[in-house]
């Protein structure tokens, strides 16, 4: 067994920890101007100019079911959907507003569908909750809000009743969590500190804006199992660091203890759809980014931004593609696996990155700079039993002590293994030594 002790936290993250990756789906209004979800405070864009997008949203295109298809095939084995991003705009049908997808040409509700979708692929449901809101009327201006550098921003953000709007949040999440079955995750989003550059009455907001702890009282209540994440301001279940690669498994900051942690990642940097976006990740960064985050125990989200017409392009197609070929010969590398004991860690030779099943037995050698024939292994003599490549599953040969080569005067010592390797890489991303260990 796995010898690494993880934080208890009020959710069960036993399934999280083993499933190891997910989809993120950032989809809503700011699919139409597409460029970035938070186009309408970056450009300061005014109440009457962004309701011609609720005007005008048609996603005639969306088929749930083709999203969960490729989910699937990627390997992806939870999805988390934005049910309202900052801009307030709903996804799903809800009693309180009336800014919401059925009252635009969609006409539907597009959580139902992504829900029904996704969970007939077997793939867990997970919704993200925006606890910032740029449209709801009682919710303060703040250094964050489209209006903030109106000149009558005072005025009107005078008599907002940030209460109000907390229970709005309280009454969204009950919908949520009641009328949709069995949701898995619960992904809120987020809070932050005033920026001393603005005007005093500019609060931030955090946990008591929010009432955070009425808020997961109140989805705990309908959803027991569910897993939160941390952005409330409040410690729940998962650490969620963003479009960072930590170095390091992350460790509580008073206990040291081991979090239990999912990374969220994009394709090509922003969340939203952006068409004009030039910067997608090569096919290798997207497999190492996964294999990285395992290697530290971790998890991956990784984004899509479906168009407004409600499909995914065909750079954000290639990328799940990519996900799928690997995953599909190499998944066991990634599931039930985390980071490799620490007497094996520290063997890790240069250009590798170690995974370990949680029950021990088997370790997984990524090879991101293809060897030359031979990987040696310092101190692995008398562990293994048997070697093979996970891709094909087929045999590696390998021997221990020593080597011969007319390399006389190279390190050898009594614990080497040596691998012997084919010459050409197998057409693999990364090939995947898969190790049974004695
Ligand atoms: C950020 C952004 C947001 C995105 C989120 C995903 O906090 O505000 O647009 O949804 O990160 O992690």
């Amino acid at each position: 067994m796995s010898s690494y002790v993880i934080r208890k936290t009020p959710g069960d993250t036993a399934w999280f920890r083993h499933d190891r990756f997910g989809m993120f789906i950032h989809w809503g209004l700011y699919s139409m101007p597409a460029r970035h979800e938070w186009v309408k405070t970056n450009e300061k864009i005014p109440e009457e100019k962004y309701e011609k997008y609720f005007r005008y949203f048609n996603p005639d295109l969306y088929d749930a079911r083709e999203w969960a298809r490729q989910a699937k095939a990627a390997g992806m084995k939870y999805a988390v959907m934005t049910t309202k991003h900052h801009e307030g705009f709903c996804m799903f049908d809800s009693k309180y507003t009336d800014y919401k997808c059925t009252n635009t040409p969609a006409g539907r509700d597009l959580i139902r569908e992504y829900v029904d979708a996704f969970r007939a692929e077997g793939i867990r449901i997970g919704f993200y909750y925006s606890l910032i809101d740029w449209h709801h009327p009682e919710f303060p201006i703040d250094q964050l809000h489209p209006r903030r550098d109106d000149p009558d921003a005072y005025e009107k953000s005078k008599g907002r009743d940030m209460h109000k709007y907390a229970e709005y949040m309280r009454n969204q999440v009950t919908e949520l969590l009641t009328n949709y079955g069995r949701i898995d995750v619960l992904w809120f989003d987020f809070s932050y500190e005033k920026d001393p550059k603005f005007p005093e009455w500019m609060r931030g907001k955090g946990k008591d804006e929010w009432e955070a702890e009425e808020l997961i009282a109140t989805a705990r209540r309908l959803q027991p199992g569910i897993i939160i994440d941390n952005r409330t301001q409040i410690e729940q279940d998962i650490w969620t660091p963003e479009q960072y690669q930590p170095q390091e498994w992350p460790r509580h900051p008073e206990t040291g203890e081991l979090l239990p942690w999912e990374v969220c990642q994009t394709f090509s940097g922003s969340w939203g759809y952006y068409r004009d976006e030039m910067t997608w990740k090569s096919p290798k960064m997207l497999v190492q980014m996964l294999i990285n985050t395992v290697a530290l125990g971790g998890n991956l989200l990784m984004n899509v931004g479906p168009t407004s017409r409600g499909y995914l392009d065909a750079r954000a197609e290639a990328a799940l593609k990519t996900y799928a070929d690997w995953m599909k010969v190499n998944s066991r590398s990634i599931y039930g696996c985390t980071m490799a004991e620490p007497e094996l860690l520290e063997l890790c030779p240069n250009g590798c990155k170690f995974t370990q099943s949680e029950d021990g037995k088997r370790l997984y050698i990524h090879l991101f700079e293809y060897p030359f024939q031979y990987l040696e292994l310092k101190g692995f003599a008398g562990k293994v039993d048997y070697m093979q490549f996970l891709h094909d599953g087929s045999e590696l040969l390998f021997e221990e002590k020593t080597i011969s080569h007319f390399s006389e005067g190279r390190t050898q010592s009594d614990d080497l293994l040596t691998v012997t390797l084919p010459v050409v890489q197998p057409d693999v991303i990364v090939p995947v030594i898969e190790v049974f260990l004695k």
